[in-house]
C-alpha cells in the first residue's frame, strides 16, 4: 500500500494521537531522503519492532553549515515514497522547512561533550541542528522506537543522549552500516561522486576493515593504526578530515585498546569535494 503523506505539524500530531489512542506501537525512521538500501534496511527493522512505521523525509537546514551542500542535497520525493511503499511504511512525513521552522522559531537543543569532537568539531553547529530536528520529530510523531544507522556513529550517540537526557520515552536503536559490494558505506551523498572518486572512495572501508583485522589478529597500537589509515587515504588521493580512535560510548580519544572497553575507529575524508564518513568497531 502507498504510504500516506503528512505535510503539516497538525497532520503529524493527529497521526501520533490516533496511533496512541489505538494502542499502536510506532516506529520512526528519520531521514533526509534520497533513500537507498541502507534506509530501507532501517525501515524493515522498524517494521519488525512496531505496528506502524513513519519515515520522515526532511532536508534539515539547521544542520548544514553556510558553505555546505544544503541547496544541492539530492531530493526525490516521489521515488522515495515508492521506496517507502515497498518497505511497508505507513506514513511519510515530508514538511516544508517553514512548517518546522516558522518565523520566530528560536529554540535549539544542545548536547554536551558527545557533540564536540569529530564531526562536531569539523562541522560547527551540525549536531545542534540534528539534536533540534530529531527532538522536534520525536515530539511530533511520538514514536516508541526510532531507528538510525551506525554509519553516522556520532549522530547515533548524540541522539541516544537527547532521548535519555530529555526523557523522551523513545528507544533509539542503531543498525549496522549498509555497504556497496566493494565496501563503500551507503550514503545519499555518494550520488555526488564521479566514477573516479567513487572507485577511490572504496579505500576508506578497505582501510577500516584492514585495521579491524590487525586489531583482531595481533592487538595493534592505536597510533600505528591511525598512521596506516592516513597513509591508505593519501594513497587513494582522499583528503583526510579526521582519523580517530575513540571510546565507543564517550567518543573521547583513546591512546590504547583495552579488552572489554569497546572502541571505534572513525574516518571523515574528502573524495574531490564530497565529504564521506565511515567507522568500524575495534
Ligand atoms: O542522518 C540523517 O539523515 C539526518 O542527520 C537526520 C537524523 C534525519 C536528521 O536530519
Amino acid at each position: 500500500m502507498h504510504p500516506v503523506r503528512l505535510r503539516t505539524v497538525a497532520e503529524a500530531s493527529a497521526w501520533a494521537r490516533a496511533s496512541c489512542r489505538e494502542g499502536r506501537i510506532t516506529a520512526l525512521v528519520p531521514t533526509m531522503g534520497y533513500l537507498h538500501e541502507g534506509h530501507l534496511s532501517l525501515m524493515r527493522e522498524a517494521k519488525r519492532r512496531a505496528d506502524r512505521v513513519a519515515v520522515s523525509i526532511f532536508v534539515n537546514p539547521t544542520q548544514f553549515g553556510p558553505s555546505e551542500d544544503f541547496s544541492r542535497y539530492p531530493r526525490d520525493l516521489d521515488g522515495d515514497t515508492a521506496k517507502c511503499a515497498s518497505a511497508g511504511v505507513d506514513v511519510v512525513f515530508c514538511p516544508e522547512a517553514a512548517e518546522l521552522y516558522p518565523e520566530g522559531h528560536q529554540t535549539r537543543v544542545e548536547v554536551g561533550d558527545l557533540s564536540k569532537g569529530l564531526c562536531g568539531e569539523k562541522r560547527p553547529g551540525h549536531f545542534r541542528g540534528v539534536a533540534t530536528i530529531v527532538t522536534k520529530l520525536f515530539a511530533l510523531l511520538r514514536p516508541d522506537v526510532a531507528v538510525f544507522g551506525e554509519k553516522d556513529f556520532q549522530q547515533l550517540q548524540v541522539v541516544k543522549a537527547v532521548a535519555r537526557d530529555l526523557n523522551l520515552g523513545v528507544e533509539v536503536v542503531g543498525m549496522p552500516t549498509h555497504r556497496e559490494p566493494d565496501g563503500l558505506a551507503m550514503s545519499s551523498r555518494n550520488a555526488y561522486l564521479s566514477a573516479d572518486e567513487r572507485a577511490r572512495a572504496a579505500a576508506i572501508s578497505r582501510s577500516l576493515f584492514a585495521a579491524q583485522k590487525r586489531v583482531k589478529e595481533y592487538s595493534a597500537d592505536v597510533r600505528q593504526l591511525v598512521t596506516v589509515v592516513r597513509a591508505d587515504l593519501a594513497a587513494a588521493n582522499l583528503r583526510e578530515d579526521y582519523v580517530e580512535v575513540v571510546d565507543a560510548e564517550t567518543l573521547k580519544s583513546v591512546g590504547e585498546l583495552r579488552p572489554g572497553r569497546p572502541a571505534r575507529l572513525l574516518v571523515a575524508a574528502y573524495a574531490g569535494s564530497t565529504r564521506l564518513i565511515d567507522n568500524v568497531g575495534l
